[in-house]
């Protein structure tokens, strides 16, 4: 079974659905020595068996498959769909675009997309929004796959504990993309990294990974010196030669005019994080449909602000050090943090 102890750095790239992470990218941060992640949330079952298999042909380091947990979905009303595709429509976008309602199935089915990862057996199975069954957590440790979740508070520390994962993600409110609480209504109780991971490291029984705002060396050091035994960083990779961010996404979190990060509903349903645009501050208020269907309602509109570069309709994730970002490969700059962390420049 994986340890932390066993990896030569404490670092492991994010998961980050929606097509930004790649075998590519996983293997070099492998072959640095930290863990590559996929986040499979979106994704079917042949395309998580394939990334993982192209994975294991460039490395033999350690794997982590990442999926969400999704809720049931509700239904929305007549009204409440009309409404949520009201505050869509009129958006001045190069190339145009259509809005089309979802239909059933919301979102993949989980059992299919483990088939593939039992067959691949990547070291590590982590979650988003919540906890998985009994049957998932039995079923990764009986391929020796530890398994790990994702906490915002003590309390969902505590259930993870009870549940039987390995490790504990735990996120401070830093953190670039959707903020993984349980529930996606409840009450969030915002804490920033350090103060959750003092909370947690006192708490909790079993290992935990620190993950939210971190960019540096320093920053590491500091996550470590707190309890933790790894970290977990997603803006950091963006710029990565190996990542597939595009490039007018790459061009904004490198750029000198900086602008604030925003929280927002509009792009999926569900609160996440990313660098404010257009888009963000005019969906503010406006009705949305629940997650995940309004992530495939405003598909079509980030697909085609993709397509034409326009950086004020695109879903620009990203934690609250995104200014720290930095262009360079992976190995490169997995030799910088490492460099950063023994006290050099
Ligand atoms: C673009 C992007 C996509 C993300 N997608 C996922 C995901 O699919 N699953 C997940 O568990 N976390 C996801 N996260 C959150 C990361 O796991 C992690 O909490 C976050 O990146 C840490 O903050 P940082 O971005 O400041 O390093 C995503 C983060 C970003 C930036």
């Amino acid at each position: 079974m994986f340890e932390f102890s066993q990896l030569e750095l404490p670092i492991i790239q994010a998961p980050m659905a929606g097509g930004l992470n790649t075998p590519l990218l996983a293997s070099a941060v492998c072959n640095a020595g930290g863990v590559g992640s996929f986040g499979f949330a979106y994704t079917d079952a042949e395309k998580v068996a394939q990334d993982l298999a192209q994975t294991k042909a460039l490395t033999s380091g350690p794997v982590n498959a990442n999926f969400f947990i999704f809720q049931p979905v509700e239904i929305p009303s007549k009204q409440t769909i009309i409404d949520a595709v009201a505050a869509l429509s009129g958006f001045s976008l190069e190339g145009g675009y259509s809005l089309a309602i979802p239909t059933q199935p919301f979102f993949p089915d989980i059992i299919l997309q483990l088939e593939a990862v039992w067959a691949e057996q990547p070291a590590m199975l982590t979650f988003h929004f919540g906890i998985p069954s009994e049957e998932i957590i039995q079923a990764a440790h009986a391929r020796e796959i530890s398994v790990g979740v994702t906490a915002t508070n003590v309390t969902e520390a505590r259930a993870i504990v009870k549940a039987g994962a390995d490790f504990i993600v735990a996120q401070g409110i830093e953190a670039g993309g959707h903020r993984g609480t349980f529930s996606p209504d409840g009450y969030d109780s915002e804490l920033p990294l350090e103060q959750l991971l003092r909370e947690l490291v006192a708490e909790a029984s079993i290992p935990i990974v620190a993950s939210g705002g971190l960019m540096t060396g320093l920053d590491i050091n500091r996550a470590l010196n707190l309890g933790a035994v790894a970290v977990q960083m997603g803006t950091g990779f963006l710029c990565c030669d190996e990542s597939s961010t595009p490039s007018s996404y790459r061009e904004i979190l490198l750029s000198d005019a900086l602008r604030p990060t925003q929280f927002t509903r509009g792009f999926s349903g569900r609160r996440a994080q990313g660098i404010s645009n257009h888009f963000m501050v005019a969906m503010e208020h406006k009705p949305t449909l629940p997650f995940p269907i309004q992530n495939t309602l405003t598909g079509t509109v980030r697909k085609a602000a993709a397509k034409s570069n326009d950086v004020e309709f695109q879903s620009l994730w990203a934690g609250k050090g995104y200014a720290k970002s930095r262009a360079m490969s992976v190995a490169e700059l997995m030799q910088t943090l490492q460099k950063e962390m023994s006290g050099g420049k």
